[in-house]
């Protein structure tokens, strides 16, 4: 092969292990829990991305529960991210607390395991999107236990606001696997290279330009939607001066945020007349994606108030969502205040 075909090589490149122990590196008396925590999400996710990747050849798709050629119990893709999310965080000695989108009650760590940090996340995100090939993602965020010890851990301890997470990320399977993180400062985004299996630095210090021109929501529900969210969609369309918006869904948060962030504009799912709390669940997915969009200059939203503020009451309560360039959102903002009862 000549050397054209490999490419050149980084014999120096940042990867996100190394990342994440530079950072560690910068707080003094940081013990590296929280470097090995997130180190054991990657594994998570290089092993999410290489079945998603193989998932129909090997027959990942369609029900748990349902047989191999081997006699094997085929899990589904969403069943075996779950796990791989679980059991990768419990043998991490850094948790307490897991809380997953796929798990009704909280997910209490054996006390020989624990450790300090509270992990909420949505394993595989997109779901109607697995089976027809459109980007998936799997989503976290990560407190600190507020309890002093174990054996005062207690369900508040898994309800914290967004403004006190510790760091939040996600994984995109597109086109090529992401990883976007950020544990308090800068949102770097770091690709799966394939050839060495390790994620690699390609977007550092991503941040969000402060006006879009996009719009990004499920159209098909503006029947059910508040008057806001109809007038300021409508403001959209119909610009009283300048060029429309253009409207954009995948219908999979992960990479509709992903867009958002990179190209600016406006991701919403709004409360609809059925669903007065909207779809979208607080803990695992409105809060790690504010943090991120917020860390990366953009502002979430409720249309009242931010996402990051709301002080939870329930593991998986859904919140009414906008994100994105902070003039979007302040856009929309304003159409609440005006229609504001
Ligand atoms: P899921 O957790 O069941 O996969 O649902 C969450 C997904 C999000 O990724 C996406 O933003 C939203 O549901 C799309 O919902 P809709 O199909 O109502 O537009
Ligand atoms: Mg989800």
């Amino acid at each position: 092969m000549s050397r054209s075909d490999t490419g050149p090589i980084d014999t120096n490149c940042m990867t996100l292990t190394r990342y994440v122990l530079a950072e560690q590196r910068k707080i003094p008396g940081a013990t590296g829990d929280l470097s090995q925590l997130l180190n054991s999400i990657q594994s998570a996710v290089k092993a999410i991305s290489s079945a998603v990747r193989r998932a129909g050849i090997h027959h990942l798709f369609g029900v748990a529960g349902s047989t191999n050629t081997t006699g094997d119990e085929v899990k589904k893709l969403d069943v075996l991210a779950n796990e791989l999310f679980i059991n990768l965080l419990r043998s991490s000695y850094t948790t307490c607390l897991l809380v997953s989108e796929e798990n009704e009650t909280v997910i209490e760590v054996e006390t020989e395991r624990q450790g300090k940090y509270i992990v909420c996340f949505d394993p595989l995100d997109g779901s109607s999107n697995i089976d027809c090939l459109v980007s998936i993602g799997s989503i976290f965020g990560v407190w600190r236990r507020k309890a002093a010890d174990e054996s005062q851990l207690s369900i508040a301890d898994a309800l914290q606001s967004g403004r006190e997470m510790v760091a939040a990320g996600y994984a995109l399977y597109g086109s090529a696997t992401m990883m976007v993180i950020t544990t308090g400062g800068a949102v770097n985004g770091f690709m799966l290279d394939p050839g060495i299996g390790e994620f690699v630095l390609t977007d550092p210090d991503i941040t969000i330009r402060s006006r879009g021109t996009t719009y990004s929501l499920n159209e098909g529900h503006e029947g059910a939607w508040d008057e806001a969210v109809r007038e300021y969609v409508k403001s959209k369309k119909y610009p009283k001066s300048g060029k429309p918006y253009g409207a954009r869904y995948i219908g999979s948060m992960v990479a509709d945020v992903h867009r958002t962030l990179k190209y600016g504009g406006i991701f919403m799912y709004p409360a609809t007349k059925d669903a007065p709390k909207g779809k979208l669940r607080l803990m695992y997915e409105c809060n790690p994606m504010a943090l991120l969009v917020v860390k990366a200059g953009g502002a979430a939203s409720t249309g009242l108030m931010p996402v990051l503020d709301i002080k939870p009451n329930n593991i998986h309560q859904r919140s009414p969502i906008f994100l994105g360039s902070t003039e979007d959102v302040k856009d929309v903002e304003e159409f609440f205040q005006k229609y504001k009862h």
